[in-house]
C-alpha cells in the first residue's frame, strides 16, 4: 500500500473521503479528545481484522465501539436500566467507556469472544462528523503499534503506521491526552477497568462507589490492564527527585520528565516538563508526546519523577508505571 495522506479533518470532503473509506472497508485514522484511534466499520468483521493486523495486536484484546450519541450505542450494547442514563448524560461525549453486555449485531472479533463490548461517544467534532457521515458505528483502538505509547498528534500516527492504513484525518494535538476511563457496568457492582479521562471520583458522583482494577499487577480483566503497555523502547524508572539513581552518571544521557522544573541545577540530556504550573489536565494532554519525544532521543534512560495521584494524575502515573513496567 502507498503511504497514507493526511487530510485536515476540518474539511467536509475530507470527512467524506475518510467515511467512504470506512464503508469500504478501509481503515482511517482520526482525532479524539484523549488519542488517535485507527478506526474501521464495527460491523465488518474483515475490516476490523486488519486493525489487529495492522497494530500486531493480539486478538485477545477488544476494541472500543465508537458511536455519535447514547440512541446509537443502544443498537450495540444491552445498557442496565440502573445508573446507565444518568453515565451517559454526564460522560458522554467524552473520555468514559462502557462496558454493557454485548448485542448480536457486534462481531465477536471486535469483543475478543467477550460476551461484552466497550461503547464510547468521543467528545470530539471530527470524530462524531466521521461516525454521522459514515452512518456505523466505527471500532477503534489507539493508533499505535501494539504495547506502545498512543498518538496524540496525526504525525505520530503516521510514523508507525502510514504505510499500512488508507487515510489520516489530522485534528491537531489531542485535548485529554490519555484514553478513556474503561468502566464495566456489565456485572452486579460497577468497575473501572482502565483509569483514563473521566477521574474515579467524578463517576462516583453520579452512580456511588466503583472498585478500581486497574493498578498494574491486578489480575487481568481487561487486557489494557498488560503490564507492558504504553512503553517507550529507552527503558524508564519512576524514581523521587531525591533518589541518587535519579541523577544522571558521569557520561551517561538520561531523559526527564517531570511535572515541573527540577530544583536547582542538572545534567539531564533533554527535560519534558508536563506542566509548570502543575495543571495535571495540561500534564495528562503533554505526556504522550513528552514520552515519544525522549524516546527519539537516542538516550541511555529515562527518569520520570512521580506525579501526585489526584484526578488525572491517578491516570498519568497508571500509564508511567505501566511504562516502567516494561523495562
Ligand atoms: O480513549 C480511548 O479509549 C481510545 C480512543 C481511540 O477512543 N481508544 C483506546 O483503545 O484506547 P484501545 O484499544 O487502545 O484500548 C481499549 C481498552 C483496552 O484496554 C481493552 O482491553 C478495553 O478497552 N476493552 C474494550 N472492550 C472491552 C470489554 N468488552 N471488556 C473489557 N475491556 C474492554
Ligand atoms: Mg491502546
Amino acid at each position: 500500500m502507498t503511504r497514507a495522506c493526511i487530510r485536515q479533518a476540518t474539511l467536509p470532503r475530507a470527512i467524506d473521503e475518510a467515511a467512504e473509506i470506512i464503508r469500504a472497508g478501509g481503515l482511517v485514522a482520526f482525532p479524539t479528545e484523549t488519542v488517535y484511534g485507527l478506526g474501521a466499520d464495527a460491523c465488518n468483521p474483515l475490516a476490523v481484522a486488519r486493525i489487529f493486523e495492522v497494530k500486531r495486536r493480539p486478538s485477545i484484546d477488544p476494541l472500543i465501539v465508537h458511536v455519535a450519541d447514547s440512541a446509537q450505542a443502544l443498537h450495540y450494547g444491552e445498557f442496565p436500566a440502573e445508573g446507565s442514563s444518568d453515565l451517559m448524560s454526564r460522560f458522554w461525549p467524552g473520555p468514559l467507556t462502557l462496558v454493557v453486555p454485548k448485542k448480536k449485531v457486534v462481531p465477536a472479533i471486535v469483543t475478543a469472544g467477550l460476551n461484552t463490548v466497550g461503547i464510547r461517544v468521543p467528545a470530539h467534532p471530527s470524530a462524531l462528523a466521521l461516525i454521522r457521515a459514515t452512518g456505523r458505528a466505527i471500532a477503534a483502538p489507539s493508533a499505535n503499534l501494539f504495547g506502545y505509547v498512543s498518538p496524540t498528534r496525526a504525525q505520530h500516527v503516521a510514523e508507525q503506521l502510514a504505510d499500512q492504513i488508507d487515510l489520516i484525518l489530522d485534528g491537531g494535538p489531542c485535548s485529554v491526552g490519555v484514553e478513556s476511563t474503561v468502566l464495566s457496568i456489565a456485572g452486579p457492582v460497577p468497575r473501572i477497568l482502565r483509569s483514563g479521562g473521566v477521574t474515579a471520583e467524578e463517576i462516583e458522583i453520579v452512580i456511588g462507589p466503583v472498585e478500581k482494577v486497574s493498578a498494574p499487577g491486578n489480575h487481568l480483566e481487561s487486557p489494557g490492564q498488560l503490564n507492558r503497555h504504553y512503553a517507550t523502547r529507552t527503558p524508564l524508572q519512576i524514581l523521587r527527585e531525591d533518589d541518587p539513581l535519579a541523577a544522571p552518571a558521569k557520561g551517561e544521557r538520561v531523559g526527564l520528565i517531570s511535572l515541573s522544573n527540577p530544583k536547582g541545577r542538572h545534567d539531564y540530556s533533554c527535560l519534558e516538563v508536563l506542566s509548570p504550573s502543575g495543571d495535571m489536565r495540561e500534564a495528562a494532554a503533554n505526556l504522550f508526546n513528552a514520552l515519544r519525544h525522549l524516546d527519539s532521543q537516542g538516550l541511555d534512560r529515562l527518569v520520570a519523577f512521580p506525579v501526585p495521584e489526584i484526578g488525572l494524575g491517578v491516570a498519568i502515573m497508571d500509564r508511567l508505571r505501566r511504562c516502567a513496567a516494561s523495562g
